[in-house]
């Protein structure tokens, strides 16, 4: 049977189904009549590649700036405390994209970006019990190992071991790179590395989710959609009928609009350089657009002047530092709550008078929203299977490629088009 997605799912007896794996296009030529064999047939296939080195396509990023290449790689088996991971569907954050430009950042190639995708377990190291060959996972570019302070506590997920860290480059337990094209071996990005038809990360980067839900859908929860909305819900919280400002409608700043709107918010500003931006995010419940371009005084006077004061709640998502200061100095004083999402450049300085401060506005910053990805991100997709959470995934996805045009992807967000570009692996 098919499930949503379009990805076969096999009932095997009463309470048996075959994950996504199983479909016959992400599997080799010969071993397409098994979907028809029994499941202890397929998985001996499955286990064939355990232990071994797997060569696959990844898109190599050779340069800062430079078109990526799809190369064969080689992708080591799993180590402790690792799991292997099929990549099936992967898709554009623009943290990628900075980390590619390297303008801004600490430059690492040759390298493997990607941090926003879905996939399938096809192995697993040693100690590994939480994950087993076929499990439906989200990489998350930050994570949970549950046993730290911050994983034990109710109000971080910066879990000390696995929290981003965007300077790692090699495998946590022994230094090294899994990876390895012509040669040399290839820097890791984020603990993900998604732009491979295979990759190895850290258990407590891995979150399993519902087998049944829509993979190319739910992959954007792995990053910017699950950031942006738990950048609302989670951290800003706003109240029923207060006003929100959202500065950046990208993914990232929809989702966080998206947030809003299912907290009650009556008021929801936007706020881009990009006017195209303004018709697509009125579908996300945006109710007033500013463009700072238009206006020949801070954007944040200007918001003032339409807020009465201030908005009640602002959450940035530009990675412009900027944006980050007009969004704290637009919230209201005495109970004003500013949330920084967007990554900055490497040596950006946030600077404010003190009196901002003084006069009771917060400041906070995020990273994917405050969730546990572990604990949290299977919780958020089963929500949206169930359509328990008004969230429609399908309005961010604008564009899709197959994995030899990974580049059009790259070329869609530095134009600005569209939200979301899905990269279908394997194609
Ligand atoms: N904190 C986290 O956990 C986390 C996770 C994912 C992404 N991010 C960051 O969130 C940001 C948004 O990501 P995205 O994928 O939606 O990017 P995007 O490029 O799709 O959207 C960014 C938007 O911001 C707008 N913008 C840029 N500078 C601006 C300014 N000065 N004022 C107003 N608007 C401005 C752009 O026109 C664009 O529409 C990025 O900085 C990304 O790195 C952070
Ligand atoms: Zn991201
Ligand atoms: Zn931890």
């Amino acid at each position: 049977m098919m499930n949503q997605n379009g990805i076969l799912v096999h009932s095997i007896g009463a309470r048996w189904t075959l994950p996504p794996v199983f479909h016959y296009k992400y599997y080799p030529q010969h071993l397409r009549s098994s979907t028809k064999r029994s499941l202890r047939v397929v998985k001996a296939a499955m286990s064939n590649t355990a232990g071994q080195v797997i060569k696959c396509k990844a898109a190599v990023s050779w340069e800062a700036g430079k078109p990526l290449v799809i190369e064969e790689v080689e992708v080591a088996p799993p180590q402790a405390n690792e799991v292997r991971i099929k990549i099936l569907f992967t898709s554009l954050c623009h943290t990628d994209v900075y980390f590619w430009e390297a303008k801004g950042q600490k430059p690492a190639f040759p390298r493997i970006f990607g941090h926003e995708a879905a996939g399938v377990v096809e192995s697993v190291g040693e100690g590994v019990t939480d994950l087993k060959p076929g499990d439906t996972v989200l990489p998350v570019f930050t994570g949970e190992c549950k046993e730290c302070r911050h994983c034990k506590s109710e109000e971080s997920n910066m879990c000390d071991l696995l929290r981003i860290n965007t300077d790692r480059t090699v495998m946590l337990s022994d230094g090294k790179s899994r990876f390895i094209a012509k040669g040399k071996p290839i820097h890791h990005f984020l603990g993900t590395s998604t732009f491979s038809e295979y990759t190895v990360a850290h258990i407590g980067s891995v979150a399993k989710i519902d087998p049944a839900a829509p993979l190319d859908k739910v992959c954007v929860l792995s990053c910017g959609i699950s950031t942006g909305l738990g950048a609302a819900i989670n951290v800003a919280k706003p109240k029923k009928g207060s006003s929100v400002a959202v500065f950046g409608l990208g993914a990232v700043g929809l989702a966080a609009a998206e947030g809003a709107r299912i907290s009650g918010a009556a008021r929801i500003i936007g706020v881009d350089m990009n006017p195209s931006r303004f018709e697509q995010a009125k579908k996300f419940g945006v109710t007033e657009f500013v463009n700072p371009k238009d206006h020949d005084k801070p954007v944040q006077e200007v918001i003032a002047e339409m807020t009465d004061g201030g908005v009640d709640r602002s959450i940035e998502c530009t990675g412009s530092i900027a944006a980050m200061i007009s969004a704290f100095e637009c919230v209201h004083d005495g109970w004003g709550v500013a949330v920084l999402v967007g990554v900055p450049n490497r040596d950006d300085s946030f600077k404010t008078h003190p009196m901002n401060l003084l006069n009771e506005r917060t400041l906070k910053g995020t990273f994917f929203g405050n969730f546990k990805p572990r604990t949290d991100l299977p919780r958020l997709v089963e929500k949206y299977v169930n359509k328990e959470l008004d969230l429609q995934l399908e309005k961010f996805i604008t564009h899709e490629v197959s994995f030899s045009d990974i580049n059009k992807a790259f070329d869609y967000m530095l134009k600005g088009e569209g939200l979301r570009c899905i990269i279908r692996m394997g194609a």
